[in-house]
């Protein structure tokens, strides 16, 4: 029986201005699947290190992902499926759309590749929807296929790569405590004031057009999000102030990561990445919330087959 180990890696979804359209994939923090083919037809989550999650296949977000491209492509098929979180759930850095990414890419390899990477993103949609209710693809885009992505369209599935500025670094600081996808969904206004949506828009056309351009400047402008995080940011500690310190310590911009309670910048060079880790730190240290930080090149390539 053939087997596969793939890297799924973690990644920033909404960037400020582009809820639920926007995402991007980092290098350095994800998880690792092993996947097996078995004579068993279905999916098979034998063991889930690191974390706490259900191993009941159709609970599991890799295994609904794996089912609904099994379902599509030949239910007699079956696999194994290890897993091993290196992303914390309930973190707003993409643990569940990587383990369901990760899971399609190995599957997909081990049947000899029948679908493109852009295809996936339909059956790695499935798993967000038992993670968190809704299927959104602003996470499990990037993660399919590198870089940043532009969800245009859900249904019909249209989604565009973007630019990756080779500057652009990545700080991400994640407070200790598990926000829920579905809770900070259920937080949002139904309504928005035309106003809002003006602005918003606005924001995220010179955003993409900052990333195509590659300029700093304008990305920084761009970075405001006039919708969401009014909102949410009452569900992070000490929100407003790390945006304040990241900024100053020269982050382009700075915001809710996904869902929360990750709040991540974008810089330009590693450096003022690095500075602006350690401002974000500094916060959390005053005020006694503990945290994990990373720091990441943008990820042009996704889900890695090891
Ligand atoms: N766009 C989604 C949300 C991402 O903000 O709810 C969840 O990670």
């Amino acid at each position: 029986m053939s087997n596969v180990s793939v890297f799924a890696p973690a990644s920033v979804a909404n960037i400020s201005c582009g809820f639920d359209v926007l995402g991007v994939c980092l290098k350095s923090v994800g998880d690792i699947l092993h996947i097996e083919e078995a004579s068993k037809p279905g999916i098979e989550i034998t063991e889930i290190i690191g974390q706490d999650l259900p191993l009941e296949a159709t609970k599991n977000v890799a295994g609904v992902a794996g089912l609904a491209l099994l379902a599509d492509y030949n239910p007699e098929r079956g696999f194994n499926i290890k897993i091993e979180k290196g992303i914390k759930p309930g973190s707003g850095i993409g643990s569940s759309s990587a383990s369901a990414a990760g899971a399609v890419v190995g599957i997909n390899h081990l049947l000899g590749n029948p679908y493109t990477r852009n295809q996936l993103i339909a059956f790695a949609m499935e798993g967000e929807r038992v993670a968190c209710g809704t299927a959104h693809a602003d996470n499990v885009s990037p993660v399919l296929l590198g870089g940043f992505t532009l969800v245009r369209s859900v249904n019909p599935l249209d989604v565009i790569t973007l630019n990756s500025p080779l500057e652009l670094m990545i700080t991400i600081i994640h407070p200790e405590i598990e926000v829920k996808t579905a809770d900070a969904r259920a937080v949002l206004l139904d309504k928005l004031h035309l106003k809002q949506a003006v602005a918003q828009t606005a924001n995220l056309g010179a955003l993409v057009t900052g990333l195509f351009k590659e300029d700093y400047e304008l990305i920084r402008r761009s970075l405001v999000d006039h919708i969401v995080e009014p909102v949410r940011s009452m569900l992070i500690p000490g929100f407003s102030e790390l945006k304040k310190r990241a900024n100053q310590a020269g982050a382009l911009g700075t915001g809710i990561s996904g869902s929360g309670p990750s709040v991540f910048a974008l810089s330009k060079g590693m450096e003022t990445a690095q500075n602006v880790g350690l401002a974000m730190q500094k916060v959390y240290d005053e005020i006694g919330v503990p945290y994990d930080t990373y720091i990441s090149p943008i990820n042009e390539k996704g889900v890695k087959i090891l």
